[in-house]
């Protein structure tokens, strides 16, 4: 079953299309991966198929029904979680950081604490609880705020290149750590990157977006060692800097 579509999405702005989606789809339990360089056009597709922005042109459906921000349902908005490459905290500690989300829908106490407890476990940050939020490292921030969306229990998770901004070493430790939460989880995600050392680890399908289009989409190894032409000169560069 599809959870998420594009038909015949465009999004244009200053008369310039930086979007061109004839067609998408995301199916349930896919971790899919969206490679391309900078200014391709992913955070603006991460949008437009999380609802954050709406397409000039075209439709984005929700489980085969065409929605829009306003046509979709609180239920609905809350199956989809966003983390962007900026963990935006806030000035309490760790805990509270972690459960806004589910404050925000007045969820039992008793569950709340048990629900945190559980995140901040599985990200390995439990020794951060009181710590305050603004205080932390980028690593440190980044599982916090990706806990913050996992907690949520969203049928849908998009990540904006949610490693961009760490070291090497953090960025690793993480990425094995989110790749084994995804595994446990199944849950569908969409994960944005221009790093194809992210993108090999943590995708099974791949979409490679070159100027605003969709150039190859398949499974991730396929289309890694197997390019087509038009993917070719982008991910060619990166295979000839790491043996993949
Ligand atoms: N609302 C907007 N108005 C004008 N230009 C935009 C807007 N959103 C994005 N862009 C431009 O569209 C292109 C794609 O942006 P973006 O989706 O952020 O790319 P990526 O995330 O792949 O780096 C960039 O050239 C960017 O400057
Ligand atoms: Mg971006």
């Amino acid at each position: 079953m599809n959870i998420l579509q594009m038909e015949q999405v465009k999004f244009v702005a200053n008369k310039e299309v930086l979007l061109d989606i004839p067609y998408f789809s995301l199916g349930k339990g896919d971790i899919l991966g969206l490679i391309g360089p900078n200014g391709a056009g992913k955070t603006t597709f991460l949008k437009l198929l999380s609802f954050l922005q709406a397409p000039t042109e075209g439709d984005v459906l929700y489980k085969g029904e065409v929605k829009h921000a306003d046509t979709l349902s609180i239920e609905e908005r809350r199956q989809l979680a966003v983390a962007m490459q900026q963990s935006l905290l806030f000035d309490m500690n760790v805990s509270n950081n972690v459960a806004i989300g589910l404050k925000l829908r007045k969820e039992n106490r008793k569950v709340m604490k048990e629900k945190v407890d559980y995140w901040l476990e599985k990200f390995h940050i439990s020794h951060l609880a009181k710590k305050n939020g603004v205080s932390l490292s980028g690593g440190e921030a980044q599982r916090v705020n990706l806990a913050r969306a996992l907690i949520l229990e969203p049928e849908v998770l998009f990540l904006d290149e949610p490693f961009a901004a760490l070291d090497f070493p953090t960025k690793i430790q993480l990425m094995e750590d989110l790749k084994d939460i995804l595994k446990d989880t199944n849950i569908t995600t969409l994960f944005v990157s221009h790093d194809l050392i992210e993108i090999n680890n943590i995708t099974k399908k791949l979409a490679v977006i070159i100027e605003g289009q969709l150039k190859q989409m398949g499974n991730t190894k396929d289309v890694i060692h197997h390019p087509n032409e038009q993917a070719a000169p982008f991910l060619g560069k990166w295979k000839e800097l790491y043996t993949i």
